[in-house]
């Protein structure tokens, strides 16, 4: 019996030989995408309250509150409509009017920020009087209206911009909605020219509950069961992936991120040519805060080894909260 063929302390005993036993698990800014709230409100801003130093604002403040980030490395932001004085009905007609804050940002952050990568969320939720993700007729989702819908949503912010949002992502989870956005592109000539990221593998979570708040659109009725994934079911977060990519998206995303890294291993291995997102989502934002507050874990060290280990199960892009903060540690590897 040797001893010697045991020893794997070997490999890792400095900074530098352990950064080589990390192989694709490090963090740059291109790994990381930071969703913000645009208010129809121009010139408030408040704090979200079940996500304490997180705010939602109007489009007067969003170049103080962007240029410090983009200045440190940002590379690509996803941006969420907020409506507080705009009226919700059932077709969320303030999705896309010309009023929406979504559309009045876009050609400004294009100005402002030319080299940025924009993403836009594209769902009814916020916009509708019922908080559902798509369009609903006898107390029942209609998924046929519904993507239609979304299609058109997801044209207006391509066009919003002078050149056009670089990235629609759907959060709706109804079936089809890659095909109807692709398919909208098309007739403007867009289909080239912008990505659709997918909200794939969305699962029927509790941790969106501060998104909630912060969005503005929870639903007034029932729930999102009929839409979202089964926490249990990976089968149907495969199936969906699946789909999606057979309709061509152009990338794919796993939401929430720390409960469901199995199933962004799963994906991974199965498409390892699309890049696939995770997103870190706003209930495991407001847990990590409050034990950090609570003295029981420190922010950053364990910030970072829940990002590396999204890197570790195959995510290439993590959508959080936390980038500003990140990114200013970036000038360390993490
Ligand atoms: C709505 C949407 C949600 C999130 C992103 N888009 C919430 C939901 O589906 O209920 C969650 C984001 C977060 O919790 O940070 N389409
Ligand atoms: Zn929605």
């Amino acid at each position: 019996m040797s001893y010697t063929n045991k020893v794997i302390h070997s490999g890792y005993f400095n900074d530098t030989l352990r950064q080589w036993q990390c192989q694709n698990t490090q963090i740059t800014s291109l790994n990381l995408m930071y969703p913000i709230f645009i208010l129809d409100e121009k010139d408030v801003r408040e704090e979200i309250k079940s996500m304490p130093g997180i705010y939602r604002q109007g489009l007067n403040h969003i170049k103080a509150m962007l240029d410090p980030v983009v200045e440190s490395g940002l590379k690509s932001i996803l941006i969420f409509g907020v409506i507080n004085k705009l009226s919700k009905d059932q077709y969320g007609t303030h999705a896309d009017s010309f009023e929406n804050p979504v559309i009045q940002a876009l050609p400004l952050l294009k100005e402002w920020y030319p080299n940025l990568v924009i993403a836009c969320d594209v769902c009814l939720c916020p916009y509708s009087s019922d908080g559902h993700c798509g369009i609903i007729e006898n107390k029942q989702i209609d998924n046929v209206k519904s993507i239609k819908r979304i299609g058109e949503i997801a044209l207006s912010y391509a066009l919003a911009a002078l050149v056009s949002a670089d990235i629609v992502a759907p959060s709706c989870m109804m079936d089809g909605h890659v095909t109807a956005i692709k398919q909208s592109l098309m007739k403007e000539n867009l289909l080239s020219r912008v990505s659709v990221l997918s909200y794939s593998a969305k699962f029927c979570s509790v941790f969106y509950g501060p998104f909630r708040d912060a969005a503005n659109c929870a639903p007034s009725f029932s729930n999102r069961s009929s839409y979202q994934i089964p926490v249990g079911s990976s089968s149907i977060a495969e199936r969906v992936v699946d789909r999606d990519i057979s309709e061509s998206c152009d990338m794919t995303m796993v939401k929430p991120g720390m409960m469901y890294l199995d199933v962004v291993r799963k994906v991974k291995d199965k498409h390892p040519n699309i890049p696939i997102f995770i997103y870190q989502v706003s209930g495991e934002y407001a847990m990590l805060y409050h034990a950090a507050q609570a003295g029981v874990i420190q922010l950053k060290e364990g910030l970072i080894e829940i990002l590396r280990s999204m890197r570790r199960a195959g995510g290439d892009v993590i959508v959080t909260y936390y980038t500003p903060e990140i990114l200013k540690w970036l000038k360390d590897v993490l």
